[in-house]
């Protein structure tokens, strides 16, 4: 008779090495099986089945308690991500919200809303006012009804690849209920309860970890753990409250849509309030502040949206954040704390800032030690000396401030500060302070050395280039040791390896690594490229403006070297802009771009030292094209149009917001360049130049079809 295989074998009869071998099975099958869940959406068997299996493992393991593997699948849950966290481009970005302090911020939100969409006085604006959760956000993807992706929110074009962790966090169904789309993707904040949170730092104060600042860091840090059995240890939860791509329409409002995700099986914030007006809405946010501190969840807010799905897509966004939403914000916790010293830190672009170290002090449960003081003036304004007692306001993600002096609390023979004149670097270079500007600047440019490693550091920056493993402490170093002083550097630094594997504490793995990370980098798309380069004033949403418009790196080099050369032979004049050059004044037309920022981006291209620094930098490295986000096969796409005379349907904002998320570009001005004069009524010489220079133009009326509004 042939013996029956361990795995028929009932648990209490298996033999020492019968077991042995079963645990080695079940180990390889379950691992198996985790993959294919966790990894690539796909699983073989059913839960059951799945389920059984590890009963069985434990079952054994408890038997035979010598006989526990170090790979057993008893110590863990799931399985690691296949590559740290792979990056995820979402299909429909992820947006941001603007933020309200005021009532009045409030009403000028819907009056807002009422011009753009030229509503009439009576038209009653409802919005869906809801808690804004302190925690972070997610994108959940349903492919026929089954969960296929999730993904952090990143920089909002693309986040990281957490799927095996989200498979954890409850109120995360795996599959949708009822009849669902055949893709949707579904948005909301993963997050921490208070209570949980508190637990889970009780257990870490006991085993002598680290604590958590608070349930955002907490819920973020657990989301973004590499094991995703310590994610399914967190207890964290999710409130859906968005759509991302979606194959079909999400319906007429977005209280019905909320009623969707509910037949769905996601967990909608049970707070969340339909307001028939904005006054309405404000009076809900009174109510929840009143509640917020018995909540068992950390709201810094409330956010209002418009129910209205068609007002909300001619709405449109605005630099990342949609004109149909706001997020009107609790006041910022306080706290007094005394202050010991003030210090200068050195921005990148040479700003002195005045930084307050306090004595440590809990701000809205976090630890605050260092807050800005901003300025010269602000110092000076408020009369904030070393040694006084200061009230500190911590307001949701904004560095910490000093507000005012509690003056009955300061100490006698406090000296009125005075601002350094120079700059605190070792070439102690001067710091001037131009008429008209608030900040004292350094003189040094590169060759101050705090400069220098601002730049780099910035350069480096998850939003810049994002070098992983280059983050402050390196970049310090390697510029003291001379191995870094422009960005160019960077991707040089191969070059010097041998002196790399020198230094303490570095061996041959992780200099390897931190070079592949840098060589991982040598392609980056425009918008990246623009505003790594850390130019004054222009953050991401100006340099994806600017990428957006010239396209690609050569044709915006060229534009900005022209604009230099204009500005250098008609300086007085360029101020005015009364005598604008062919490429100033296109600059100019990227309407959002103001006059200040202008300015900089041309003074940037005025310096040798930073053509220099450029041109190193693109002999090293490729920068991609900009690839506009896929605008559709609209008539208008690539075309370049110009809005004249009164809109009647539309306003002229509304008007160019949805040219523009069709493809096109919108200018202020007719030229050869235009494609299509859309002429309103009352059309003035912008109409007769197009007519002389034969450009085609339309009414309101071939508007409104060509924009699929009517
Ligand atoms: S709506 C376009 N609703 O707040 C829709 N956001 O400050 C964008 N947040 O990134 C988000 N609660 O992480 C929305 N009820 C809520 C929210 C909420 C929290 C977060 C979200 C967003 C951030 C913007």
């Amino acid at each position: 008779m042939r013996r029956a295989r361990a795995q028929d074998v009932a648990v209490e009869d298996l033999a020492r090495e019968q077991a042995a071998a079963e645990l080695a099975r079940l180990a390889k099958e379950i691992a198996h099986h985790d993959r294919l869940y966790y990894q690539k959406s796909a699983p073989e068997i059913s839960d059951a089945a799945y389920d059984a299996l590890r009963r069985r493992n434990d079952a054994i393991e408890q038997r035979f308690p010598a006989l526990v593997r170090a790979d057993s699948p008893s110590k863990r849950v799931g399985a690691k991500p296949e590559s740290g966290f792979a990056e995820v481009r979402h299909a429909v970005p992820m947006l941001s919200l603007n933020n309200a302090f005021t009532r009045q911020d409030v009403e000028d939100f819907a009056a807002r809303i009422r011009r753009f969409l030229s509503l009439k006085d009576d038209d009653a604006i409802e919005l869906v006012a809801e808690p804004k959760i302190d925690g972070l956000s997610a994108s959940l993807r349903y492919e026929d009804g089954a969960l296929v992706l999730g993904a952090t929110r990143g920089d909002g074009s693309v986040g990281e690849n957490v799927t095996a962790n989200l498979r954890h966090v409850r109120d995360v169904p795996h599959r949708l209920a009822g009849r669902a789309p055949g893709v949707l993707e579904v948005r909301g904040e993963v997050y921490m309860a208070r209570s949980d949170f508190a637990a889970l730092n009780r257990q870490r104060e006991k085993d002598e970890l680290p604590l958590y600042a608070n349930p955002r860091n907490s819920a973020s840090g657990s989301l973004r753990q590499i094991d995703p059995g310590i994610t399914a240890e967190r207890k964290l939860r999710f409130f859906a409250y968005a759509w991302g791509e979606m194959s079909e329409p999400p319906g007429d409002s977005y209280w019905h849509f909320l009623d969707r995700l509910r037949h769905w099986g996601f967990r909608v914030n049970p707070k969340a309030r339909l307001c028939k007006s904005p006054a309405a809405a404000l009076d809900f946010y009174a109510e929840i502040a009143g509640e917020r501190a018995s909540l068992d969840y950390d709201i810094d807010g409330v956010v209002y949206k418009v129910n209205r799905l068609d007002w909300q897509q001619r709405l449109g966004m605005v630099s990342r954040a949609p004109r149909w939403a706001i997020a009107h914000k609790f006041p910022a916790e306080q706290a007094q704390t005394v202050l010991d010293k003030i210090t200068i830190q050195v921005g990148r672009t040479g700003t002195l800032t005045p930084v307050a170290n306090l004595a440590p002090v809990t701000v809205g449960g976090v630890v605050v030690s260092r807050a800005t003081l901003h300025n010269e003036d602000y110092i000076a304004e408020k009369d904030i000396r070393e040694g006084d007692t200061v009230v500190v306001q911590r307001a949701g993600d904004v560095i910490p401030q000093v507000l005012e002096v509690v003056k009955a609390k300061r100490p006698r023979g406090a000296k009125e500060y005075a601002f350094p004149t120079k700059c605190p670097c070792p070439l102690e270079t001067d710091a001037v302070r131009e008429p008209g500007e608030a900040a004292r600047r350094c003189t040094g440019a590169l060759a101050c050395p705090f400069q220098q490693f601002e730049r780099l550091r910035h350069f480096a920056s998850r939003d810049a280039f994002d070098i992983e493993g280059l983050g402050h402490t390196h970049i310090e170093k390697f510029r003291e040791e001379g191995l870094v002083a422009t960005p160019a550097d960077v991707f040089r630094l191969h070059r010097h390896k041998a002196k790399l594997l020198e230094r303490e504490g570095w061996g041959e793995q992780s200099v390897a690594n931190l070079l592949a990370a840098i060589e991982a980098r040598r392609r980056i798309p425009l918008d990246k490229f623009i505003y790594a380069l850390g130019i004054r004033q222009v953050g991401q949403a100006t340099a994806r403006l600017l990428a957006k418009h010239y396209r690609s790196v050569d044709a915006w080099l060229e534009a900005m070297k022209k604009a230099q050369e204009e500005r250098k032979e008609n300086p007085d004049e360029m101020k005015k802009a009364e005598i604008v050059g062919p490429s100033y004044a296109e600059r100019r037309s990227i309407e959002q771009i103001g006059f200040g920022v202008a300015d900089e981006i041309v003074e940037f291209f005025g310096e040798q030292h930073n053509l220099d620094a450029l041109e190193a930098l693109l002999g090293e490295v490729t920068v991609e094209d900009f690839v506009a986000p896929a605008a559709g096969k609209s008539p208008i796409s690539g075309k370049t149009i110009v809005f004249t005379g009164t809109l009647t349907a539309m306003g002229r904002n509304e008007a160019k917001a949805r040219a523009e998320a069709l493809g096109a570009t919108v200018a202020s001005s007719v030229s050869k360049k235009t494609d299509l004069v859309v002429v309103g009524a009352d059309a003035g010489s912008k109409a007769k130049k197009a007519e002389e220079l034969g450009i085609e133009t339309i009414d309101e009326d071939a508007w409104l079809k060509l924009a699929g509004s009517q």
